[in-house]
């Protein structure tokens, strides 16, 4: 476990020395502009604790090792997309409340069309990847600004490669009519660490695993939800979630912050694991467009948190290969690596579009926990031509869709007393 962090940390630090700056100048990523690109810039560097707190911090523009990707202008290639949000965040609030106490409240849904991600395009997905990948930034080279009362400059909150909680990068368009939140979950066992990790670990596995993390005989479950045989009692489930997880209110948080500081721009979501799941999570409830990749299946989550579904979900696009037992759902059991360290990540649906690499087949890739990490699918999926689309005339796979896709299909759910 130790040496297998050693090498991730190592892995995303040279990912950070060398893949990002370097090899986004050297790339084509900053050339002459087709019409449909657009110029983003590094603004800010955020990190949330798990007490769902938000901090933010200005990049400087005299950052010695980082100056290519702060002054270095970031092309993007983006499509019109169609995204569906709530008419207010008010209403969307007063619309969970009820679907909560187990009504259903009509929710007027506004549609739109707005810029996104060309997702059709590889070097879009390797660019995004590598804006996800890079949130290792030398603590202390940051004018970190207060957006909330009780911080301390001093303390590296969420910058230690072995801490856990969300972080990230925000960047903008010269003009800032858009923006790219790239969100890094980092609580997962493979990363793990931070003094955080009990309850986020207690609140991933309650949103991901199908009954309180009830992986077998041997395990405590996080909470007493289990009523033998495959019976779950569902109303528990959902009492158990802590604050409502605190996953989603802090992406909620975060989300707002960006929002007011940008109030009239078109935010994007991008997400890697866990930070991916809370993308897709921030894109049903703002109608941001979103790009995830390897993140858990997030439906379940989102009906256990009661979260309205909008009418389309196509803003959505989810990005995995198949060998990746988080993003497929297959890290289950109580001997799985994720049973080993204490997670339960058994949900495989996700809402919205998939672009699924399928490594087992095309590249007789094993599944495992070690395909999961970004910088897998940076060096070995995205960074070259994938023949399986060429084939097809496509650069990356056809967009599917899991609509029919049952999480948790053994179990029972209802109100079972034991
Ligand atoms: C920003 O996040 C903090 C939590 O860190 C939250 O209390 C505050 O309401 C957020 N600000 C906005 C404008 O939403
Ligand atoms: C942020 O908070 C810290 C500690 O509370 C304080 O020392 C610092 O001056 C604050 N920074 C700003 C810009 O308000
Ligand atoms: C864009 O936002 C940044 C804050 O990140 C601000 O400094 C800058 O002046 C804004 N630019 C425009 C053109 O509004
Ligand atoms: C990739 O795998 C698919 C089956 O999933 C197969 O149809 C296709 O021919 C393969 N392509 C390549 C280039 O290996």
């Amino acid at each position: 476990m130790m040496l297998l962090q050693i090498q991730l940390v190592n892995l995303a630090l040279s990912l950070f020395n060398g893949l990002f700056p370097t090899d986004v100048a050297r790339h084509p990523h900053v050339r002459p502009q087709p019409d449909n690109a657009m110029n983003f810039h590094l603004r800010h560097l955020h990190t949330t604790t798990s007490s769902a707190h938000v901090y933010l911090a200005d990049v400087p523009h005299d950052l010695p090792s980082a100056s290519s990707l702060a002054s270095e202008p970031l092309s993007i290639l983006t499509s019109p997309m169609h995204t569906t949000r709530p008419s207010s965040s008010d209403k969307f609030i007063a619309a969970r409340q009820m679907s909560k106490h187990g009504q259903s409240a009509i929710l007027h849904w506004e549609e739109d069309e707005v810029p996104g991600p060309d997702v059709t395009r590889r070097e879009t997905l390797l660019l995004l990847a590598k804006m996800t990948s890079n949130t290792y930034f030398v603590p202390g080279t940051s004018k970190w600004y207060n957006l909330t009362d009780g911080w301390n400059v001093g303390m590296p909150v969420g910058w230690e490669p072995e801490d856990d909680g969300f972080r990230g990068y925000v960047f903008s368009t010269e003009d800032n009519s858009t923006v790219v939140l790239t969100i890094k979950g980092t609580s997962i066992p493979i990363v793990g660490g931070g003094p955080t990790i009990e309850r986020d670990k207690l609140n991933d596995n309650l949103l991901f695993s199908c009954c309180c993390a009830r992986v077998s005989r041997a395990w405590t479950p996080v909470c007493d939800c289990y009523r033998g045989g495959w019976k779950c009692n569902q109303e528990c489930v959902e009492a158990a979630l802590i604050d409502e997880g605190l996953f989603y209110p802090t992406g909620v948080n975060l989300f707002n912050n960006i929002t007011s500081l940008y109030p009239n721009a078109n935010i994007w979501v991008i997400g890697h694991s866990l930070g991916g799941a809370l993308a897709s999570l921030l894109g049903i409830t703002f109608g941001a467009p979103v790009v995830t990749f390897e993140a858990p299946g997030e439906r379940m989550a989102a009906q256990r948190l009661h979260l309205p579904s909008p009418p389309s979900t196509h803003h959505i696009t989810h990005v995995w290969h198949t060998a990746d037992p988080i993003a497929m759902g297959t890290c289950t059991g109580a001997l799985s690596t994720c049973g080993v360290a204490g997670y339960a990540m058994e949900s495989r649906c996700h809402i919205g579009n998939i672009i699924e690499y399928d490594t087992v087949t095309n590249l007789s890739w094993s599944v495992r926990l070690t395909n999961h990490p970004i910088a897998t699918v940076i060096d070995h999926v995205l960074s070259m031509p994938w023949p399986a689309a060429d084939e097809q005339g496509l650069e990356v796979p056809r967009v599917t869709r899991q609509d029919d896709c049952l999480d948790c299909f053994q179990w029972e759910y209802g109100n079972f007393t034991l």
